[in-house]
């Protein structure tokens, strides 16, 4: 029992004492360049799946007809091309430059492959320390549901929203 008492002792002192060091000895990766911790994207991405698969509406507030994509296209190219792109177009410079990356929404499934109520939590709440932005206090519900049926659609939508949304692409 000792012997036991004593161990729970030395293991709950050692873990925050190498904790301390970890961080103090300057060995915590902080720069959006370091590579990241083992683990790090799967526990992040598990604690906002949980929150999401609990708080995400499950029905669109718009359908993802012509207007709203366009709609939603020219909310796009103002809040979110610099970071997330449009189609055809490389990284700009803060893409780049992100920790964690910014996923292209228009290169591969992007995120065609998540529900839309999906991406309309992730707009409307943004994901803490990633540099994804909330944006419920800037947009309206019926505008963020205007841009998470566009990057539901990603590159299916109509050739009027694909060709603005390519003649507007941010500047580096
Ligand atoms: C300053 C850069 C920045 C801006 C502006 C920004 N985002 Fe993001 N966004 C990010 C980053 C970084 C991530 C990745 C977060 C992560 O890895 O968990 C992200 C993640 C996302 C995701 C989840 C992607 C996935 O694969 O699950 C969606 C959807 C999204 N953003 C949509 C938007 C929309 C729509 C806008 C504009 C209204 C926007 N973002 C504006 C940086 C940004």
């Amino acid at each position: 029992m000792v012997k036991f008492l004593l161990g729970l002792l030395i293991g709950l002192l050692i873990f925050p004492a190498w904790g301390y060091w970890y961080v103090r000895s300057g060995r915590m990766p902080v720069a959006t360049a370091a590579p990241p911790l083992p683990m790090e994207r799967q526990l992040a991405h598990m604690a906002l799946n949980f929150q999401i698969e609990k708080s995400a509406p499950e029905k669109p507030g718009v359908p993802a007809d012509e207007p709203n994509l366009m709609a939603g296209a020219k909310l796009y190219v103002a809040q979110c091309a610099v970071c997330h792109g449009v189609p055809a177009d490389q990284k700009s410079a803060i893409a780049k430059g992100m920790f964690p990356d910014p996923p292209q929404l228009f290169h591969l499934t992007g995120v065609t492959d998540d529900p839309p109520g999906e991406s309309f939590w992730k707009i409307q709440n943004g994901i803490r320390l990633t540099g994804m932005p909330g944006f419920k206090d800037s947009l309206t519900d019926t505008q963020m549901w205007q841009i998470a049926q566009l990057v539901a659609t990603g590159n299916k939508v109509p050739a009027s929203v694909s060709d603005f949304l390519k003649k507007n692409a941010p500047k580096d």
